[in-house]
């Protein structure tokens, strides 16, 4: 079953919070050390969160790629594709789905299979032996979880579980 639809959090003051439930507003950065483009990564507690700005929006989401878990922080971000460094999938943050998948191939959100791929001039990859070609099939790439986000006197605030 498909995740609710993503609501980008508009980089307005008074702009839509979300649904912040149970959580507690907290300030995690100011808005002038996160500019159009940016990346920055935020940790509390356990948590490690991924604030983006991107063309629709500051999103806050857990600093793990939905693939296999690497710090999508180090990637790149363009427009609202965040690439990961590690298997090379690319992520849309402004709509939690995949846009490539990684080159282990796997399952994607919906379950479909995808083969293992090659970048570019790169020879063709072989899948390992055994348990990891059956772990690689088997691994299924998540869509991301937002954090609802609100701009309160030029900070980024994020609600955070309590
Ligand atoms: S961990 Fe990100 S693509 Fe595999």
């Amino acid at each position: 079953m498909r995740a609710a639809p993503f609501q980008a959090q508009l980089l307005a003051p008074g702009a839509p919070t979300g649904d912040a439930g149970a959580a507690a507003f907290e300030t995690v950065l100011n808005v002038a050390d996160l500019p159009p483009g940016a990346m920055r990564r935020v940790t509390r507690g356990d948590l490690d969160l991924l604030l983006a700005h991107t063309p629709s929006g500051i999103v806050a989401v857990e600093d793990r790629c939905p693939h296999m878990s690497a710090p999508l922080s180090v990637g790149a971000l363009d427009g609202c594709v965040v690439s990961c460094p590690l298997h090379e999938g690319r992520f849309d943050l402004c709509s939690g789905d995949p846009v490539r998948m990684p080159t282990t191939g796997g399952l994607d959100p919906d379950g479909v299979y995808h083969p293992t791929w090659s970048p570019a001039g790169l020879p063709p990859k072989t899948d390992p032996p055994g348990l990891k070609a059956e772990a690689r099939r088997l691994t299924r790439v998540r869509r991301f979880r937002y954090y609802p986000v609100r701009i309160q006197d030029g900070r980024i605030e994020i609600a955070l579980p309590r």
